[in-house]
């Protein structure tokens, strides 16, 4: 059983990985701004100790780190999905220094606070993967999102950083498994057994992963298909909500990339 936090459970694709997760048998830790939706949404599975919810505005972050050392150490977390967001139709040039600070707190510095503290509080052997929700609308260069856009930017370039300083010159390795032991003991004679030990080593996966996944438009309350259709912006392809949770977690759980931002797009950008 893994202990996943979430961001952004109570609402579209924060909830569906939330439900993803308990539907395999995951605990799940939901750090959200509304404690009743939460309760709404999750009252058997909160009643159960399966979903706990923490109560965090992350539109403000300035207690955020504290917060996560003293609320996640209790739990061992092993995945963690930044999901929480807002969007803002607007031109950057248009857009003040409140607007920006909310945006910037609820994507970016969010996922800052939280990752250094899950890095603090993670054990030597522990293994961990995070993935940040980012948007297709960044690498496009989007003008009608300028700001959402700007933060979700810092987020694919956030990962790259943390994963260079964390893998690189000297990565993490996953540690073998007891059938990879297995069958280096196996093996005749003492250099075979170190040349499989350290041919094993060199293909386990990193400890500590962390991405970030761009969707085109997912059909959540966020992406209001009717708003957008009415203004003529809905010009991007539709991804259905099941396709991006299952992407999520074929990211989470792909032990052999970190500091990547992938597209999901449907191929609408080259
Ligand atoms: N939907 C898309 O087309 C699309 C495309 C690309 C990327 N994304 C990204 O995917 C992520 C999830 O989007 P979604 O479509 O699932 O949106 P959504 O349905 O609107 O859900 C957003 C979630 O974020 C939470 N949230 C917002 N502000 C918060 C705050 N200050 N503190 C704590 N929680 C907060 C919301 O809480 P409440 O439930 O309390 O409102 C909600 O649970 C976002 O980062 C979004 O930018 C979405």
């Amino acid at each position: 059983m893994k202990i996943v936090l979430i961001t952004g459970a109570t609402s579209g694709i924060g909830e569906a990985c939330a439900r993803h997760c308990l539907a395999q048998g995951d605990r799940v830790v939901a750090i959200c701004r509304n404690l009743d939706k939460a309760r709404d949404k999750f009252a058997a599975e909160i009643e159960a100790g399966r979903l706990v919810p923490l109560h965090y505005d992350l539109s403000c972050n300035d207690q955020l780190y504290k917060f996560c050392l003293a609320e996640l150490k209790p739990y061992s977390i092993d995945r963690f999905i930044h999901c929480a967001g807002i969007t803002l139709m607007q031109k950057v040039t248009s857009t003040g220094h409140d607007a920006m600070l909310k945006m910037f707190e609820t994507h970016v510095f969010a996922l800052t606070e939280i990752v250094r503290a899950l890095l603090r509080l993670r054990k030597p052997e522990q293994e961990l993967s995070m993935v940040a929700l980012s948007s297709i609308s960044a690498p496009a260069l989007n003008c009608t999102t300028g700001a959402y856009s700007m933060a979700k930017a810092s987020i694919d370039y956030y990962v790259r950083l943390v994963n260079k300083q964390l893998n690189t010159p000297s990565r993490k390795y996953l540690p073998l498994s007891e059938e990879q032991l297995a069958a280096v003991e196996a093996l005749e004679g003492e250099e075979q057994k170190d040349q499989a030990r350290a041919k094993a080593q060199a293909q386990a996966g990193f400890m500590v992963r962390i991405n970030s996944l761009a969707p085109c438009m997912v059909d959540t309350p966020m992406s209001d298909f009717s708003f957008l259709q009415s203004q003529g912006l809905n010009t991007l392809p539709l991804l259905p909500l099941a396709v991006v949770v299952q992407e999520i977690f074929k990211l989470l759980e792909n032990k052999y990339v970190s500091g990547k931002s992938v597209i999901l797009d449907n191929g609408s950008i080259l």
